[in-house]
């Protein structure tokens, strides 16, 4: 497919560097998509204009989110898919703030000031559509829709013939009915709010989605009324326009019914959540992973590069990147964001950890927190109620109870006694800690930063460490240990 050189429309113009290199590459895209015999220009209307009253929200229904994205860029990323396609929303209600958070999409965008109906928004783009090209129609809050069912219903699209996306539903309560002739062919589309109780019998209903020719499409425009039951411009008689002037209209289905439900509501958005992530819980089983509950599992973002025989237990929730190698245990209730976990490693229960690096065969938690800009090398321990901060750990130390380290490099074969704190911010700044290779902290101490602990160093129990401790030695700052003999409590004395 070829883009098409007509752009109306407001287009976001993509960000600096972005469209240097996209400008310097357009013309190779071009050639290479010259050798394609016939060309079909592929124009896409997203329609997103509906106010989302149900939602009860501040934040533009479209705006909500499944998974990591909106509901709107969902569809865009799936109308972006085909090469070549040129796309313009038609936005509404929350219109400044849909383009403020959406401003990177390589997109139109079209107002519509007031809505009139489906077809009164598609009305907005007329001048936009090209006469030759293929126009997709989509909804901005039917987000599920998948590139196999679009493909099938723009392989309907011809000179003499048009496609419409239908289900059949158990209650089609509320949506425009499918109207078939003797020979079952699709002859027109009837509203709820207009249809009798013998339409409203029929199951087959709209979907909304549909592919056309731009210019057969322009043509109908024109010729839509707003003389029905809910005073709207709708775009569903284009149908019955279409079969007049000899166009079939072919239909084709989804391949499950998910795909082309829109989000209405919150308890809509929760439904489609459901079956988003289960979809890629689906789609991680099939790359190798062990899910031991696909239905408890959460992914808001995605998983690249992973390994195999990974294996995921219960109520894990992902977020933003994460890289998993081969041979990874990820326990009960663990939280990962921005992530990358090494070969053969073991997260336990309840650990959370973010925007952090953990090495090959390292053990973290249960009950671990790692914060951003930790690097954990291969066959670290990290055990319970421990947090991290901004820490590098070299190979095969071992953090195992209850401490605190932040803004720390610690060494290899280092052992950090339980109840370790560094402290690092002295209330306006915040100071690094550095322990050597081999040293060992005992058991509370404090590693007033910034401050070295040498090779290793070893540092007494309970120790407040304000000044560097050498390589190879025993460093403690503890006050002495007396013993008073023969010491008597206090006993009550008689009245
Ligand atoms: C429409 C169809 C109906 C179909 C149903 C599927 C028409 C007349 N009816 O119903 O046959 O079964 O979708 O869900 O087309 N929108 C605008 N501007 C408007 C009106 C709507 O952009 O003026 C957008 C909405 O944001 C939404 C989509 O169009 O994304 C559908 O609007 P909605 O009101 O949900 O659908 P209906 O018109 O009730
Ligand atoms: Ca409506």
């Amino acid at each position: 497919m070829v883009p098409s050189s007509r752009r109306a429309g407001e287009r976001a113009a993509p960000a600096g560097w972005v469209s240097t290199v996209f400008s310097i590459l357009w013309p190779f895209f071009l050639s290479d998509f010259s050798s394609v015999p016939d060309p079909m220009t592929l124009q896409t209307i997203i329609l997103a204009a509906g106010q989302g009253t149900r939602m009860r929200s501040a934040l533009p229904k479209v705006l909500h989110r499944v998974g990591s994205l909106s509901l709107l860029e969902h569809v865009y990323r799936l109308a972006d898919g085909f090469a070549g396609n040129d796309i313009n929303i038609v936005y509404g209600h929350g219109g400044p703030r849909l383009r403020n958070e959406l401003a990177q999409l390589r997109t139109s965008w079209t107002e519509q000031a007031e809505q009139l109906g489906t077809g009164h928004a598609v009305m907005q783009v007329a001048d936009w559509i090209g006469d030759d090209a293929t126009v997709l129609i989509l909804y901005g809050d039917v987000p599920l829709l998948t590139s196999t069912t679009v493909q099938q219903l723009l392989a309907l699209v011809g000179d003499h013939s048009m496609g419409l996306l239908t289900v059949e539903l158990a209650n089609p309560t509320g949506y425009g009915r499918i109207l078939r002739d003797g020979e079952g062919r699709a002859v027109a589309i009837v509203e709820e709010k207009d249809a009798d109780a013998g339409q409203r019998a029929i199951r087959e209903v709209n979907t909304g989605i549909m592919a056309l020719k731009g210019g057969r499409l322009k043509g109908w425009l024109g010729r839509l009324h707003n003389r029905n039951a809910q005073r709207e411009y709708y775009l569903t008689d284009v149908i019955a326009m279409a079969v007049a002037d000899g166009v079939r209209v072919e239909t084709c289905r989804p391949a499950e019914i998910a795909e082309v439900l829109g989000v209405n509501t919150r308890a809509q958005l929760a439904e489609l959540e459901r079956v988003y992530q289960l979809r890629l819980a689906h789609s991680l089983m099939e790359q190798g992973v062990t899910l031991k509950d696909p239905a408890r599992f959460d992914l808001r973002g995605q998983v690249i590069d992973c390994g195999h025989d990974v294996e995921i237990d219960v109520n894990v929730v992902m977020e933003g990147t994460i890289r998993l190698g081969n041979d990874i245990r990820i326990g009960p209730n663990v939280y990962l964001k921005d992530c990358e976990i090494g070969d053969g490693t073991e997260i336990l229960a309840n650990s959370h950890i973010e925007e952090s690096i953990i090495g090959a065969d390292a053990r973290v938690g249960p009950y671990a927190r790692i914060r951003p800009q930790t690097k954990l090398a291969d066959q670290v321990h990290i055990g319970n109620f421990v947090e991290l901060k901004k820490t590098t750990v070299g190979k095969g130390s071992k953090i195992n109870h209850l401490t605190y380290v932040g803004d720390a490099q610690v060494g290899s074969g280092v052992n950090v006694g339980a109840g370790t704190i560094t402290c690092n911010y002295d209330g306006v700044y915040k100071h690094p800690t550095e322990i050597g290779d081999g040293a060992f902290i005992g058991s509370n101490t404090q590693l007033v930063a910034p401050v070295k602990v040498g090779k290793n160093a070893t540092i007494g129990a309970g120790s407040v460490i304000t000044k560097d401790a050498p390589d190879d030695a025993l460093t403690l700052s503890r006050p002495q240990q007396v013993t008073v003999a023969g010491w008597q409590r206090p006993t009550k004395k008689p009245r």
